[in-house]
């Protein structure tokens, strides 16, 4: 494969898709590598580590058109689709990315309209032959520690127990709401911090993972057989449901320094978790680190890539967090791309096999049309004759 890596274009955007070692693997499969001039230096990786392991370092036109397959961190919008260099792709290329097909499934028909082949890093099955290529999983971990970062700058305390002569100092109290990647990875870096940590999520099977880091569980004894999917992944709860969680969680809210919230529904708005009466029952320079802010917030008054104070308390919601540690959100997310990679062409040689599980879950368009099944039902498409299997053996 002639692999291109694009530099990433947001303002915000710190990250590079692959590393040095990324090349160095894949050049040792056999590929070739060409990166844009710059992609890496804001992750840490200069143009010369690049060389040095065998990449071509070229401007940006010329990365997309000796490419067979184009990879990025975050892929083309509609609008970039428009202008150089994406305006070149199409039929011959593969374009590797997040390209959120879901939250954006108006970019998935622009892709379409390419003829490229999209490859969604967002859709990879949450099973555990594809855990080495969860991207999702990876960044949430990034987000996780670095949400426990911010949270414990902002606080007016430190966080450990401290047992001085100028008097026992008590640890700060963290409360983490959702639990899934990245609310456990918080979890176990408030912990680390010493603080005195509980924690809450819907579905029943994360109390135990909660425990086993060290933390209490918050049991608030709500969950029902629904809370979960075969995916693995929280449901929408009823208004009832969300009333009821609101009045068991306030007194584990208004005793913590700092709410770290995580929860999100797949194709849905993210739950109000912590209510404004809640926010105001908190002590004041105690601080909330929504990050679910991309998606609506777990507060109403979270401002994305903004900070509110409401009543004393800071609510933060960054959607940043994983270009906060670049070079390892970079680490984590080429090592992730390579294996995809590899899984695409096992022989060396791009195979786009549908009746692969993990090949057919990523593949958004192909030949002029969106594929995936879940974007096509977005875009009130009718369904191929041909679907991807089910995503079977979930965890
Ligand atoms: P996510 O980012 O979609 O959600 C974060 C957390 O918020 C989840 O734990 C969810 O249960 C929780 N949540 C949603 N609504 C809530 C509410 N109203 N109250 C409290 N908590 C709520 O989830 P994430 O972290 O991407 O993954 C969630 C699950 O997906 C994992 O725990 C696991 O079961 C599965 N998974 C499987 C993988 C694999 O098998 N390869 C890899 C990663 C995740």
């Amino acid at each position: 494969m002639h692999i291109g890596v694009l530099a990433e274009t947001g303002e915000r955007e710190r990250r590079v898709s692959l590393t040095p070692s990324g090349v160095r693997a894949l050049y040792g499969a056999g590929h070739a590598v060409a990166i844009e001039s710059g992609a890496g230096v804001t992750a840490g990786f200069p143009d010369q580590a690049y060389v040095d392991v065998g990449a071509d370092v070229d401007e940006r036109g010329e990365v997309v058109d000796g490419a067979s397959v184009v990879i990025t961190v975050n892929g083309p919008d509609e609008r970039a689709l428009q202008s150089a260099p994406w305006s070149a792709i199409g039929s011959g290329h593969v374009v590797v990315g997040l390209h959120d097909p879901l939250g954006r499934p108006a970019r998935a028909e622009a892709l379409a309209a390419t003829d490229a082949t999209a490859i969604s890093l967002e859709l990879v099955p949450r099973i555990t032959r594809a855990q080495s290529m969860d991207v999702l999983s990876s960044m949430a971990t990034v987000a996780g520690y670095q949400a426990v970062l911010l949270g414990s700058t902002r606080i007016q305390k430190m966080i450990p127990m401290l047992m001085t002569a100028a008097g026992t100092v008590p640890p700060a109290r963290f409360l983490v709401l959702g639990a899934g990647v990245a609310g456990l990875q918080a979890i176990a870096s408030a912990r680390r911090l010493g603080a005195v940590v509980e924690a809450y999520d819907i579905r029943p099977a994360a109390q135990e993972q909660i425990r086993s880091l060290g933390a209490k569980a918050v049991d608030l004894e709500l969950a029902d057989d629904d809370a979960e999917d075969a995916g693995g992944y929280a449901t929408e709860q009823s208004d009832d449901q969300n009333r009821r969680q609101h009045e068991l969680l306030a007194p584990h809210v208004a005793d913590a320094d700092v709410v770290i919230t995580t929860a999100t529904v797949p194709g849905a708005a993210s739950p109000e978790l912590v209510t404004p009466e809640m926010i105001e029952s908190m002590r004041p320079g105690s601080v909330i680190v929504d990050l679910a802010a991309e998606l609506g917030g777990n507060t109403r008054l979270t401002r994305a890539d903004d900070e509110i104070e409401h009543r004393g308390v800071l609510i933060l919601g960054p959607t940043d967090l994983t270009s906060r540690a670049p070079m390892t959100a970079s680490q984590m997310f080429s090592t992730n791309m390579v294996s995809l990679l590899r899984h695409l062409a096992p022989d060396g040689e791009l195979v786009l096999d549908l009746n692969d599980e993990i090949t057919a879950g990523t593949v958004l368009t192909m030949g002029g049309e969106v594929r995936h099944p879940a974007v096509r039902s977005r875009l009130g498409l009718p369904e191929l004759s041909v679907t991807p299997p089910n995503q079977e053996e979930e965890e």
